[in-house]
């Protein structure tokens, strides 16, 4: 039995749709962030730091929605410290039930000198205001000192100090370039509990990037040395290097409470559903080998580890994959499984889908079965996945393709695609390979030129015969647009994956 006497509960604040977000290829629309959002209320973070409001009207727009629809959390909106910042924050943020208010300023000298070209004084003085007109809409304001890490100390302290007695009830130490090592960022949140006056007034946070790969190494020094909240994300997405991974931060806690002695409020077990949501959501792929939920996080494959594991599990397994999410299960789908053998998978899985889309999903399982015996989870969640995250409305649909390519020979590719009640058929022969021929004839018949920006392909699951999923971005116009498609046959989840993102830029043009 863990001793639970003086165990302290630390606050998880998400910023997954913020500075996760934020990072090239993350970008996600409103239906997105709403489901993402509501999956963290799920998996109980305390905090959802919704976006910046004043960034653009989109941002503004999804933290709006987010205040208006979700509960069970605190919502939260950044801001400068400035008045029309904090303004539009409020604007966003009023219709949460619980709401904050998080108002940051660069202090380091680098940033005071080169960026914001002010004195400490003057930094000071607009910490002081931003807190203030913050305070002057909500109870609950956090301040964070940007580049903390690289601040003077003594600044570090008096800029803190006058943030408190303004009203912040959070104060958040960015180490916003990840230069700290977890000893010194350790020490600088010993130092302000030590030196800050006030600082029982309000909870210390951190914010930890991951430029040297530190970020949850320093986040857990920050915690043992007396800060009671983290800011994190889902699979550690996040400017650059990316921030914290919540996952981790949070699983570090439990598994090693005779370390901490620290609790969260995370139900574990959603970890691995929500980490999928997210990779789903926006294509970027968890890479297999990461702490807690890569695919090999819980494989192993050594001879010698397999021995030990089968005699007492405890030999090579510090957590069990149940409490992270993964579901032990040894079960293979295929043919003669029915519509209730694949809805309870997908319930275990972590999806619950409505007796329309199961149905939709059963429709596809049946025809991949015919094309392969075996069907296994990964099968299952890729067909799942592309389901829900497949276009909005479907403006293109495609209704034949065939492709031929072979050493020795151009590729060819003959597409037919229906609009409306009409059908149009490409077949051309001068593309660099069956892709290139593919993205040329979609051009050819819906007159959307896209740029291609990024282009995945992974297996779902095992055997030469796995469903093939494709992930790409696309520029049209200075937008970006994702797709993704999946097949026995790659060409063809090709195929799927362009027109989903044909299909939402023809949604933007209102064709
Ligand atoms: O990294 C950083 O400093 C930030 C602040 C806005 C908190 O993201
Ligand atoms: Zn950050």
């Amino acid at each position: 039995m863990s001793d639970t006497t003086n165990q302290r509960r630390i606050k998880i604040f998400d910023t997954t749709l913020r500075d996760g977000e934020q990072s090239p290829g993350c970008s996600m629309n409103l239906q997105e962030k709403l489901e993402l959002a509501a999956a963290l209320v799920e998996l109980g973070v305390d905090i959802i730091e919704a976006g910046f409001p004043i960034a653009s009207p989109g941002d503004f727009e999804s933290v709006k929605a987010i205040a208006g629809s979700v509960r069970g959390a605190v919502i939260c909106g950044l801001a400068r410290c400035n008045d029309k910042d904090i303004d539009r924050a409020w604007e966003a943020l009023k219709l949460a039930p619980q709401s904050r208010i998080h108002v940051f300023l660069a202090t380091s000298a680098i940033h005071r000198e080169f960026k914001l070209k002010m004195t400490r004084e003057e930094i000071t003085e607009r910490a002081i205001a931003g807190v203030r007109r913050a305070c002057s809409y909500c109870d609950d304001v956090e301040f964070s000192p940007e580049d903390a890490a690289r601040t003077e100390r003594d600044f570090l302290c008096q800029v803190v100090e006058a943030a408190i007695t303004a009203g912040a009830t959070t104060v958040n130490i960015p180490d916003t370039v990840g230069y700290a090592m977890p000893q010194e960022y350790g020490a600088v949140i010993a130092m302000l509990k030590n030196k800050v006056p006030n600082i029982d007034k309000a909870v210390i946070s951190t914010h930890c990037h991951n430029d040297l790969g530190l970020a949850v190494a320093n986040s857990l020094a920050g915690v043992e040395n007396g800060a009671g909240q983290i800011e994190c994300t889902i699979n550690g997405i996040g400017e650059r290097a990316g921030n914290a991974s919540l996952e981790e931060v949070v699983m570090a806690m439990k598994t090693r409470f005779d370390h901490y002695h620290c609790v969260t409020g995370i139900n574990t077990p959603r970890l691995v559903p929500t980490s999928r949501l997210l990779s789903s959501i926006t294509g970027l792929q968890v890479q297999r080998n990461k702490a807690i939920g890569g695919s090999n996080a819980v494989a192993h494959a050594a001879g010698i580890h397999q021995d030990g594991m089968l005699k007492e599990r405890r030999t090579y397994e510090i957590m069990s994959p149940e409490d992270v999410g993964f579901k032990a299960t040894d079960l293979v789908l295929g043919k003669h499984s029915g519509r209730a053998a694949l809805a309870d998978r997908s319930k275990s899985l972590g999806y619950k889908l409505t007796g329309e889309q199961l149905q939709s999903v059963f429709d596809e399982f049946k025809k991949l079965a015919d094309k392969k015996k075996e069907i296994y989870d990964g099968d299952i969640i890729a067909l799942i996945e592309a389901h829900l995250h497949g276009p909005e409305r479907e403006e293109w649909k495609l209704i034949a393709f065939d492709v031929t390519s072979g050493s020795g020979h151009k590729p060819r590719v003959k597409l037919t695609l229906r609009h409306g009640d009409k059908e149009f058929t490409e077949e051309l022969s001068d593309g660099d390979g069956p892709i290139d021929c593919a993205f040329l004839a979609t051009e050819k018949i819906t007159g959307i030129k896209l740029k291609c920006v990024d282009y995945q392909v992974r297996s779902a699951s095992l055997g030469h015969d796995a469903l093939g999923e494709v992930n790409l971005t696309v520029e049209y116009g200075n937008q970006t647009f994702r797709g993704r498609g999946v097949s026995t046959d790659t060409v063809e989840a090709t195929v799927h994956a362009i027109l989903v993102a044909v299909n939402r830029v023809a949604m933007t043009k209102g064709a």
